[in-house]
C-alpha cells in the first residue's frame, strides 16, 4: 500500500511538473512578424503582423534607440492591440539621426523575443516627392520657380542641399536640362520667342518626376510691343508740336479781347474757348 501510494505521488509530481513546464513553454509568445515602415514626406508609419499562434490578449510595444542613446519605449506605442500600427513621425524628430527599432509582444509578464527593423535614417530613407513647379514670364524669357510640396517641408527642401534637375522641352523637339540647388527662381536663358516650353522636375538621385509637365510660352518677338509704343509716342509728339503754337496764340488773343470787368469771372469761358481751339487744333 505504502509503496503504491509513494509511486502515485511521484507520478503525480512528475505529471504536475510536466504540465507546469508545458504551460511555461506554451506561454512563450511568438515575436511579431512582417515589420514594415512606410515613410513618406517624413511621416513614418510602422506596421507589423501577429506571430503565428499568438494567444488572445497579446499586446505590442515599440522601442527605439539612436546610435548613442538607450532603448526607450515610444510613448504612443505602448501596449498596442489593434490596429498593429505605430506612428513614429514625432519619435523620429532628428531627420539626420539613425534609429534602431524593435517590436515585442507581451501577455501578462510573458514577453516575446524582439523583432527588429533595419536601421532607419529619415533624411535618406523617407520617400520624397519632387518640388512643385510654376513658370512665369520674366525678362522676355521664362523663369521656373520651385517650392516644397508641403509648407512644413520647406526648410528640408531648402536646407538639405537636395539637388533638382529641370528638364525643359519645346514643341520643336529641343530638350535640355538645368541642375539647380535649393528652391526659388531659376531663369531659363536662350529660349526662342513665341515658343511653348514644358518643364518637369526631379530630385537628383532621389525621385523621378511624378507630375505632368508645367508649360508656358515665351513672349512673341520680344520687340513688337516696344516698337508699337514708340510709334504711338512719336505720333503724339508730332501732333503736340504742330498744335501748340495755335493754342498759345488763341489763348492770349482771347484774353486780350475781353473787357477788364469780365476778367475775374471768365475762367469757365476761357476753358470752353480753349477746348474749342484744341478741337480745331486736332484737325490741323
Ligand atoms: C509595406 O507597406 C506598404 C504600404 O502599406 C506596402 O505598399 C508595401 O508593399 C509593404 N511592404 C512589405 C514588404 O510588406
Ligand atoms: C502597458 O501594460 C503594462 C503591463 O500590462 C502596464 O504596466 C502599463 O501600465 C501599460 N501601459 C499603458 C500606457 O497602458
Ligand atoms: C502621424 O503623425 C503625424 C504627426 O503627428 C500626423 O501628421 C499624421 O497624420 C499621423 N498619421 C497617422 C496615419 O496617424
Ligand atoms: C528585447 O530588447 C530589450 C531592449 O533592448 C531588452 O531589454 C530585452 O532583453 C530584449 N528581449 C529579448 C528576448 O531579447
Ligand atoms: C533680368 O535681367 C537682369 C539683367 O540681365 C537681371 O539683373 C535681373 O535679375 C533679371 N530679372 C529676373 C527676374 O530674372
Amino acid at each position: 500500500m505504502r509503496f503504491r501510494h509513494c509511486t502515485m505521488s511521484v507520478i503525480t509530481s512528475i505529471l504536475a511538473f510536466t504540465v507546469l513546464f508545458t504551460l511555461v513553454l506554451c506561454m512563450e509568445i511568438p515575436a511579431p512578424e512582417h515589420l514594415n515602415l512606410s515613410s513618406q514626406y517624413f511621416v513614418h508609419l510602422l506596421s507589423w503582423k501577429m506571430g503565428p499562434g499568438s494567444p488572445d490578449g497579446v499586446h505590442y510595444s515599440v522601442k527605439i534607440k539612436t546610435k548613442s542613446g538607450s532603448m526607450v519605449v515610444v510613448e504612443a506605442c505602448e501596449n498596442v492591440t489593434s490596429p498593429l500600427l505605430c506612428n513614429l513621425t514625432e519619435a523620429f524628430s532628428d531627420v539626420e539621426e539613425i534609429y534602431y527599432i524593435i517590436v515585442s509582444a507581451a501577455l501578462g509578464s510573458h514577453m516575446s523575443p524582439n523583432a527588429s527593423y533595419t536601421p532607419f535614417k529619415p533624411i535618406d530613407n523617407t520617400i520624397l516627392e519632387p518640388p512643385l513647379v510654376t513658370i512665369t514670364v520674366c525678362n522676355q524669357s521664362l523663369c521656373v520657380s520651385l517650392r516644397a510640396p508641403a509648407e512644413r517641408l520647406s526648410e528640408i527642401y531648402k536646407s538639405f542641399k537636395l539637388k533638382y534637375r529641370l528638364r525643359v522641352s519645346s514643341e520643336d523637339g529641343t530638350e535640355f536640362t538645368v541642375d539647380k540647388e535649393g528652391l526659388g527662381n531659376e531663369p531659363l536663358s536662350n529660349l526662342a520667342p513665341g515658343q511653348r516650353y514644358c518643364v518637369t522636375v526631379s530630385i537628383i538621385d532621389r525621385s523621378p518626376p511624378n507630375r505632368p509637365p508645367v508649360c508656358a510660352s515665351t513672349p512673341k518677338t520680344a520687340n513688337v510691343s516696344d516698337a508699337v509704343i514708340s510709334v504711338i509716342l512719336c505720333l503724339l509728339m508730332v501732333i503736340f508740336v504742330m498744335c501748340t503754337p495755335r493754342l498759345v496764340v488763341h489763348f492770349f488773343c482771347l484774353k486780350a479781347d475781353l473787357p477788364a470787368v469780365l476778367l475775374d469771372d471768365i475762367s469757365p469761358y476761357i476753358i470752353l474757348k480753349e477746348m474749342e481751339q484744341w478741337s480745331v487744333g486736332i484737325k490741323c
